[in-house]
């Protein structure tokens, strides 16, 4: 794969998913607190993804989460044909459960956080601490298949240890037990995202299994994105942070779409917009200040315009200062500031 249009040409190639069918293999990643509902209505507007995930969702809650009080187990009625709806748990039946309930909202599908590493997941044993007990990971995997016929995702990353073969052994004991597609990370838990991830791995683990796998880790620009397929032969690609720092990247790769001048100014103002049509002012104003860090990787000066937009405390405030830092649009980066992308 040589060119951009290569490679747009690829991610806008049909991929089958267990009994769906997805149009364009690039997704956004899950991603807990920040691909929220007025994010994912935001990148919608831009268009040029197949699938959205939400941040993930506690399997316990899911059965009886009021979508209209949860912050997280929330979506809208529009997006749930592309919408897949992560959940992390440790008890192969309460995941069956919350899956039931994700089939009958009518999400496009479940996905299993086998992946997070953050200590309050593990100390419970959701998350990544499911690769230490594997026999646990591929019975949740089985009790959720048993429990729903819509496509069922599995997200997770290498291990404990750098250990190739656990990873590849992983996803297809994970095909076995029935998922219909892959996500897989190449990193070492407790690792977070400081070390660059192995992308050979992903070769290893696309080669060992028959169901399609999306490639996820450090993507940020579109030589990034031809470079991973060309290695890895993945069927697909999975961007999180950014989409956060760029939620116009998926319309960029796919379409071809490029981004006006004025792109930063409108993106910050409209997520500001979504965010307080979706939440209350104080929980908008705390979720665009998660936003921020990644938006303001973008810019040379990055540090001082980050400090300087998120100085407010309502979402008037943060408009304010959108119109004053960004209007013209301050000097960007090709690469974002990757000391922002925590
Ligand atoms: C703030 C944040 C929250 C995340 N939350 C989740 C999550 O809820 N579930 C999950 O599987 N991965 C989560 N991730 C990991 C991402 O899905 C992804 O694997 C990681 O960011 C690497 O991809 P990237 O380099 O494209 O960002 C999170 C990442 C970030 C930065």
């Amino acid at each position: 794969m040589k060119t951009k249009e290569h490679l747009a040409h690829y991610l806008n190639t049909p991929l089958p998913i267990g009994s769906k069918t997805i149009e364009n293999r690039m997704v956004l990643a899950p991603m807990a607190g920040l691909g929220h509902i007025a994010l994912r209505e935001l990148i919608s507007e831009f268009g040029g993804f197949g699938l959205l995930f939400t941040g993930m969702c506690s399997a316990r809650a899911v059965p009886h989460e009021n979508p209209v009080l949860s912050n997280v187990f929330t979506w809208r009625q529009a997006e749930l044909s592309f919408l897949v709806c992560q959940i992390f748990g440790s008890e192969p039946q309460s995941m069956a459960a919350a899956a039931r309930r994700i089939e009958a909202e009518g999400f496009f599908g479940v996905d299993l956080n086998f992946g997070c590493s953050v200590a309050a997941i593990c100390k419970k044993g959701c998350g990544a601490a499911l690769l230490k007990k594997p026999n646990l990971a591929v019975e949740i995997v089985a009790a959720v298949r048993q429990a729903v016929s819509c496509p069922l995702f599995v997200k997770f990353r290498t291990g404990w240890e750098n250990n190739p073969q656990f990873a590849a052994d992983m996803a297809k004991r994970f095909e076995d037990a029935g998922a219909d597609a892959l996500t897989f990370h190449p990193r070492v838990a407790p690792d977070r995202r400081n070390r660059p991830p192995r992308w050979d791995i992903i070769t290893r683990v696309k080669k060992a299994v028959s169901i399609p796998v999306f490639g996820n880790g450090n993507l940020f620009n579109i030589s990034d994105g031809i470079e991973m397929v060309d290695q890895t032969n993945c069927q697909g690609l999975s961007l999180g942070r950014m989409a956060v720092a760029r939620p116009w990247i998926f319309a960029q790769w796919t379409k071809g779409k490029l981004p006006g001048d004025d792109i930063y100014h409108f993106t910050a103002l409209r997520l500001t917009h979504l965010l307080s049509r979706h939440y209350d002012d104080r929980f908008a104003v705390k979720m665009f200040k998660k936003f921020a860090p990644y938006f303001c990787a973008n810019f040379k000066f990055s540090q001082s315009i980050l400090k300087k937009l998120i100085k407010a405390d309502t979402m008037e405030g943060i408009r304010s200062n959108i119109d004053i830092l960004l209007k013209q649009s301050p000097e960007t980066l090709t690469t974002p500031n990757l000391t922002l992308f925590i």
